[in-house]
């Protein structure tokens, strides 16, 4: 299980977010970057924040250390925005925090170079999870101290919004010309052969029951959080058995718009 913390102040929102993260510091004296529950984009982006951030972690990957944060929302009652006010008071109890890096700053292509190895594993896992929010108009990597970090995996996992399509969702292709990383000559081959075995159905598990059962209860058409989290494992097993050969590697496409899904966006054009 996540370890837990409680919210004890916020501190300014994070205005870059769509779905408005604060930075929030906790009773472990802690910082971190919280994710609301009663954000827009509902609990489900939170699902695929912790499955995503401990099946990364676990594959090697650095992704800031994640954990349960308890929020009492009388902690934002000297807030004077009032957009921030009403996120706090919808999502009241448990919410996900993700360890602040601070000084950690955005990825620049032309900055920083990533060896082929690593943005082949960047890659290979982006197209594992269907992230089509790390593409270079957006590309959700940080920086800190010299070493390259992933963050923001809400919008990955896209299939869990309709179980009915996730079963197909495990065999479709993973279009990866726009990814902030494809410049680097991702070595797809070297990811595929070091990470496919990896995921395996043990794994997943230990990933899966870090995800809070009040999360997952309630899915239409499962018995419960067990039978949710086993769903999940399913997908992703299946997927990763032969996902290589389903990663295409093209020219990027400047003019194309952004693939993340409209509820993510606010804009219009649903890519689900
Ligand atoms: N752990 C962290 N440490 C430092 N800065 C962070 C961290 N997590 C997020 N940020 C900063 O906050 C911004 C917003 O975070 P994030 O991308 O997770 O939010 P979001 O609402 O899901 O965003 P998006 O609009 O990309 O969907 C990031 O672009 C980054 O600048
Ligand atoms: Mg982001």
């Amino acid at each position: 299980m996540l370890p837990q913390v409680m919210a004890t102040r916020y501190v300014t929102p994070l205005r870059e977010g769509g779905s408005l993260p604060g930075i929030v510091e906790a009773d472990d004296l802690g910082t971190y970057v919280m994710k609301f529950t009663g954000a827009g984009q509902g609990p489900k982006t939170l699902v695929a924040e912790v499955v995503c951030g401990q099946l990364a972690r676990r594959l090697g990957l650095r992704v800031p250390d994640l954990v349960r944060m308890w929020l009492d929302p009388v902690i934002g009652k000297g807030e004077p925005d009032e957009e921030v006010q009403e996120l706090l008071k919808a999502s009241g109890g448990l919410n996900l925090g993700m360890d602040y890096l601070p000084g950690s700053i955005g990825f620049d292509p032309l900055a920083y170079a990533v060896s082929a190895a690593e943005a082949g594993r960047v890659v290979w896992f982006d197209a594992l999870v269907n992230n089509v929010d790390r593409s270079w108009r957006n590309p959700n990597l940080l920086v800190w101290h010299g070493d390259l970090w992933l963050i923001d995996h809400g919008a990955t996992l896209i299939w869990h919004h309709s179980w009915r399509s996730a079963e197909a969702a495990a065999a479709k292709p993973y279009d990866a010309s726009d990814h902030a990383l494809a410049p680097f000559h991702p070595d797809l081959d070297a990811a595929a052969a070091e990470l496919a075995p990896q995921v395996t159905e043990k794994l997943l598990a230990e990933c899966l029951a870090d995800v809070p059962d009040a999360w997952l209860d309630g899915e239409p058409g499962f018995a419960g959080p067990d039978a949710v989290r086993a769903a999940y494992a399913d997908v992703l097993a299946a997927r990763a058995r032969t996902l290589h050969e389903r990663i295409t590697l093209g020219p990027p496409t400047p003019d194309r718009p952004s693939q993340a899904p409209g509820w993510l966006t606010g804009k219009d054009g649903d890519a689900r």
